[in-house]
């Protein structure tokens, strides 16, 4: 959804939906990111407004959680997990060679709009380790080799 009245009305629609849900925010962020695909900074003061909270408290709730976005995601987004099992089995040397392939940092997005990387932490693959997820698609036992081969197609897709 590009246009920013529709996104605006859609946020509207969304906060309304949520304002008499207890601890409302969350499932609201959720919703959004669902809807939009992140999370707009301009939102940030009509949601709190909606909730009843503070500015500060939702955009606290956005940064702390690496799953929202505050900008549009690239073409497809590649998550490696890195909790405790994939780590022990590679998941960080495949980080740095996901950010050497697409010359982009964890949380960013290759300079043709194609992948954004991102970080996961725990994608229910931990007997496969270490996992990935592509879009909607788990990948488990990752390999270095597999991994390149799936980043290189991404981007040239
Ligand atoms: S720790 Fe990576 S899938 Fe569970």
């Amino acid at each position: 959804m590009n246009n920013k009245s529709d996104q605006h009305s859609l946020i509207q629609e969304l906060i309304e939906s949520h304002q008499s849900m207890k601890g409302a925010l969350l499932p609201l962020l959720h919703a959004i990111q669902e809807k939009i695909g992140f999370i707009p900074s301009d939102s940030v003061g009509e949601i709190a407004k909606g909730l009843n909270l503070s500015r500060a408290e939702v955009h606290g709730v956005i940064t702390y959680y690496h799953f929202f976005r505050a900008v549009p995601a690239g073409k497809h987004v590649v998550q490696i997990c890195r909790a405790e099992a994939c780590q022990a089995c590679g998941a960080n040397e495949l980080l740095a060679l996901a950010e050497k392939t697409l010359g982009c940092k964890s949380h960013e997005t290759s300079s043709n709009g194609s992948v954004t990387l991102e970080s996961a932490y725990c994608l229910g693959l931990c007997a496969s380790s270490p996992a990935i997820q592509v879009d909607d698609k788990l990948h488990a036992r990752m390999s270095a080799d597999k991994l390149k081969k799936i980043l290189t197609q991404l981007e040239a897709a």
